[in-house]
């Protein structure tokens, strides 16, 4: 497992709602933390490690020592969103960018945790950033598509790079074709939607 970097297909797919959680995807979201704690990340939407199930995981510290805040959220829905606020984003998809996005202040959480528990929590501050953000990624959305028109233009030309960087990995035929991704995506689709 590892973490895909933009434009990979992947990350523009829209997952479906899972319709069930067994021990193999308990043991994908324990590799999916490691990697995210590897990667110096807060959050990762299952998309980002190529799977087109519809969670993400959260650990606002960062910290294979803090585990007792580890988050899963399942199935997400956001809803009462609330005000508006400017803050810097980043994103392990796209390594070594940043820049402003507007989000919600606060907003409703509804999802489900690990052991099939409702979530249904008021969230503000950091949180509710990285939910919105990884809440985006389950929507093929990516914080690229979301940043202030003055972030967009000064981060243009290092978005187009992870662009080239694709495209050359592409014509060297060491991404799959269309044709295996949508494959790929139908067979988890088969066994979890
Ligand atoms: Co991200």
């Amino acid at each position: 497992m590892q973490i895909i970097q933009y434009p990979h297909p992947t990350l523009r797919h829209v997952s479906k709602p899972l319709l069930r959680f067994d021990a193999p995807l308990r043991r994908i979201v324990e590799d999916m933390f490691e990697l995210m704690y590897a990667a110096k990340g807060v959050g990762l939407a299952a998309n980002q490690v190529d799977l087109p199930l519809r969670f993400f995981i959260v650990n606002l510290e960062s910290d294979a020592d803090a585990r007792e805040q580890q988050r899963v959220f399942i199935n997400p829905v956001i809803s009462r969103t609330k005000g508006q606020k400017v803050g810097e984003e980043g994103c392990l998809s796209l390594p070594g960018l940043y820049g402003d996005v507007t989000r919600s202040e606060r907003i409703t959480i509804h999802a489900y945790d690990l052991g099939g528990n409702e979530i249904r929590e008021e969230v503000d501050g950091m949180l509710a950033r990285v939910i919105q953000h990884e809440t985006d990624h389950l929507d093929g959305i990516l914080f690229i598509d979301r940043l202030t028109p003055s972030a967009a233009q000064a981060k243009r030309e290092a978005i187009e790079d992870f662009e080239a960087i694709h495209a050359g990995r592409s014509e060297r035929g060491e991404l799959p074709s269309e044709e295996e991704m949508t494959k790929h995506w139908a067979k988890w689709e088969a066994k979890y939607c």
